[in-house]
């Protein structure tokens, strides 16, 4: 007889003889009679052991216990109207059995499966992840990003796409984190480095005349873990030939129609835009969650006569004054508005002022600060109600933005102004090409060093870097940013240009980048692409919190495999042979 999934019994297949091979999910003993709850990656159907009627089935699986493997014969019966399990696609049948054995045992469960989430921590979970992933959730999510993964390269390739394998020891490409490192044995004191992204070899794809790539790409940044970012992840890596920001946003757009629906999510079509700078007004960030309905506004022009200190220094010093008004907040207590000038402090903001109308009242709260035209005009520009109150920051426009942008998340969701049900998606666009590092007194670029700067701001590139605007794009959901790219350089001379003012001197240019400069050289087609965040996409799909969730085998927030014990310690004999020397290990011994 053949193995049929416990999941699949329904009550139509009444009288039907099946085989189950499965998992002992749940156990109980009435006396004579054992109910195995038994698991296969279909489901879970119920199991009826009667000794009376089936000694011999009854003395095989007897020993049985939760989560050992077992294999059943016997018959599908339809349950009793009263024993029915409404909760269960299984729950209108059960099979009685008449024959079985015990296929292999299983050591007492550190967790049971069942009810892993409450009764074990995290970290005992990852230990074992083997029968974490047991759990119904995980095996559900693993399923929805084979899926997801299907439907991506079936798309691509009926787009014309042709999926391409880059290179995992290679050259560090700069994306912005650390690289992870790996000794050469034939050259001893060289090192590969693992792809923070297959950027620069997609690139050469192009020059190398495929016009259209993708690659489910494995990446590896050395970066602080959160829940949102491992060290190893994967993108939907893509670039095209011959194409401008609209082919690209279009590309984009119909895969994320075709894969969202799989979580039963329509993405809008078009999706709405926001350039770089309207998202930091507006929302103070550059990956705004629209779902919040609240927005920033600019009292610049309100206040820009006031004397207050604060302001006045902010104005003068070229910074910004804006304010985030909330409907109904007025009666926010002292505690509250602390917390959140705190919250605000720890966004790198000096703190917040509030501002509040109260019974018709406008009412700041440094008394006498302002004028009564200045308080109107102030509240006009909010368009703060009746019982609603604002929150005014003051300063640097780079700590500003995304102070009150943290208090726009967090006052939106306690003051109810939060969509929890709602899906949405957006462009941002047109981000500047580099930002000032004060730290280390130099341009940094804000996408990576291959983003085309804008063609009607070159003229700029050299005299006033800051306004030069960049061709990169991010697509950003529920304020996740999904995936980014660009439209790239593809002119040696620019691309040269533009490592010279990331402080990259020719030398170093040549020595870090000289092949991609070299291929530029040889008849580049003018190309962009996008990469999206796989598992990122897929943790939202499935609802998840963390990117733990969607991937099999995935690292903790302190950077280790806990069920592999990785990294660890290596034999002395393969570090000689790999001419490296260990000054000294994580215990504090010398190596
Ligand atoms: P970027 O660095 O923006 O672009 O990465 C693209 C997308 O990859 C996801 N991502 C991550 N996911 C999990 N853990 C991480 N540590 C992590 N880092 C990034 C995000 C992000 O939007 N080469 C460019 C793409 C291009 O220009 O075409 C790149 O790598 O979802």
């Amino acid at each position: 007889m053949r193995r049929t999934g416990c999941g699949t019994l329904r009550a139509d297949h009444a009288g039907q003889r099946v085989k189950l091979q499965a998992w002992v999910h749940r156990r109980r003993d009435h006396g004579g009679v054992t109910f195995l709850d038994l698991r296969d990656r279909s489901g879970i159907v119920q199991v009826v052991v009667r000794r009376e009627d089936h000694p011999e089935a009854a003395a095989a699986l007897e020993s049985a216990r939760i989560e050992w493997v077992v294999e059943v014969e016997g018959e599908i019966v339809p349950r009793a109207e009263q024993a029915r399990n409404p909760n269960l696609p299984t729950g209108d049948v059960e099979v009685l059995a008449s024959a079985g054995q015990v296929l292999a045992r299983s050591l007492p469960a550190p967790f049971s499966v069942e009810s892993a989430l409450e009764s074990s921590s995290e970290e005992t979970r990852l230990r074992y992840r083997f029968l974490d992933l047991r759990r119904a959730e995980l095996q559900r999510n693993l399923l929805l990003r084979h899926r997801v993964t299907l439907e991506i390269l079936k798309y691509f390739d009926e787009q014309g796409f042709l999926s391409v394998e880059t290179p995992i020891l290679t050259r560090s490409t700069p994306e912005g984190a650390r690289d992870f490192l790996v000794p050469s044995r034939v050259h001893k004191g060289q090192f590969f480095a693992l792809p923070q992204s297959p950027q620069l070899f997609k690139q050469i794809l192009m020059v190398s005349g495929f016009e259209r790539y993708v690659q489910i790409a494995r990446c590896f940044r050395d970066e602080d873990q959160r829940a949102d970012r491992q060290l190893e992840f994967t993108q939907v890596d893509v670039e095209m030939s011959f194409v401008d920001e609209e082919d690209v946003y279009a590309l984009i757009e119909g895969l994320l129609r075709r894969v969202f629906p799989l979580a039963g999510v329509e993405p809008p079509d078009p999706l709405p835009r926001l350039t770089y700078r309207e998202a930091m007004l507006r929302y103070g960030s550059d990956k705004p969650d629209l779902r919040v309905d609240l927005e920033i506004r600019d009292l610049g022009a309100a206040l820009s006569g006031s004397s207050f200190r604060a302001f006045e220094a902010a104005l003068a010093t070229g910074g910004v004054i804006r304010g985030l008004a909330v409907p109904a907040a007025a009666g926010a207590s002292r505690k509250q508005l602390d917390s959140w000038s705190e919250a605000a402090r720890r966004a790198g903001a000096p703190g917040v002022l509030w501002l509040r109308r109260r019974e018709g009242e406008l009412q700041f709260q440094v008394k006498d600060a302002l004028s009564p035209e200045q308080l109107q005009a102030t509240a006009g520009a909010l368009d703060l109600p009746e019982g609603g109150l604002a929150l005014i920051a003051a300063g640097a426009e780079r700590v500003v933005a995304p102070a009150l942008g943290a208090l726009r998340l967090q006052l939106g969701r306690e003051y109810g102004r939060f969509r929890a049900d709602a899906h949405e998606f957006l462009w941002v666009t047109d981000f500047p090409l580099v930002e000032w590092n004060a730290d280390e007194g130099r341009w940094d670029a804000v996408n990576h060093p291959f983003t085309s700067p804008k063609r009607e701001d070159l003229g700029r590139l050299e005299t006033d870097p800051g306004s030069v605007g960049s061709r990169g794009y991010d697509v950003v959901y529920n304020g996740v940013e999904l995936g980014g790219g660009s439209i790239r350089i593809h002119e040696p001379e620019l691309q040269e240009r533009v490592f010279r003012l990331l402080g990259i001197s020719p030398e170093q240019s040549r020595e870090r980048f000289g092949f991609l400069l070299d291929a530029l050289s040889y008849g580049a087609p003018p190309h962009g692409g996008l990469a999206l965040g796989l598992d990122r996409m897929v943790m939202l799909m499935a609802g998840a919190e963390s990117l733990r969730d969607v991937i099999a085998f995935p690292k903790t927030a302190g950077a280790l495999c806990l069920m592999t014990g990785a990294p660890s310690p290596v034999d002395p004999s393969q570090l000689q042979e790999l001419g490296v020397r260990v000054a000294r290990s994580s215990t504090g011994g010398e190596g």
